[in-house]
């Protein structure tokens, strides 16, 4: 299961990349806006700054809802660095884009995927990723782990190549429930990922240790 990391944050990036367990990054506008970044130079070179940082899919979202704007933007995010993603809504004109970008080499990230339907829709168009969206489904009283059973399901009945990304990930057992049900990628905020590392029998179990080894002086 690869593991990105769901931040604009370049320090926590740089944190999360010095694990060695890292293989990309998402963004979306709402993560680059509580960062300060704005206007269209500010955003690419900081997707360029990650892209220094990482090598490994980077997610970089387009603003646009219609279809010539999607495509002009995410033919200038694709520009940026051999590693961008374009990250795409789940809308009708997302969709046509995304078989657009497909047909021409160009990896996508279908995002904002609440339901079985609009995954099946995203891997026909060819999306490299899908993002459906646990932790809001969570948060709405559905069931998001649920989708990710589903969409492992169906991806696995058509060999569809679409990986599940699964996004809005809130806690460390989100992840753990995604591994289980064979999600292909996680992303997550770094809390979520740290908090994996986190046993009481492991602090203990090396205080002792360490203790002990203070006899061997
Ligand atoms: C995914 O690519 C999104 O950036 C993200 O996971 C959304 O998470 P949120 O529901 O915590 O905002």
């Amino acid at each position: 299961m690869k593991f990105f990391i769901d931040t604009a944050h370049l320090d926590e990036i740089k944190e999360a990349a010095a694990l060695g367990i890292l293989d990309g990054v998402t963004t979306n506008p709402s993560l680059m806006a509580k960062l300060g970044i704005k206007g269209k130079d500010a955003v690419i070179n900081h997707y360029r700054a990650i892209c220094n940082i990482v090598n490994g899919a980077i997610s970089a979202e387009v603003i646009s809802t219609n279809y010539e704007g999607i495509i002009k933007e995410g033919e200038e995010l694709a520009k940026i660095h051999p590693n961008i993603v374009v990250k795409v809504p789940m809308i009708k004109e997302g969709i046509k884009a995304i078989k657009y970008f497909t047909e021409r080499g160009i990896k996508t990230n279908c995002t904002l995927v609440f339901s079985t339907g609009q995954a099946l829709l995203a891997a026909k168009a060819g999306a490299t990723y899908v993002s459906p969206f646990l932790g809001r489904l969570d948060d709405v009283s559905s069931d998001g782990l649920q989708l990710i059973g589903d969409m492992v399901q169906i991806y696995n009945n058509y060999l569809f190549e679409t990986q599940i990304l699964a996004a809005s990930i809130r806690h460390p057992m989100h992840i753990i429930e995604c591994a289980k049900m064979g999600a292909d990628v996680i992303t997550a905020p770094l809390s979520a990922i740290i908090a994996l590392f986190n046993h009481p029998l492991t602090d203990k179990g090396l205080e002792a240790f360490l203790k002990d080894a203070e006899k061997w002086k």
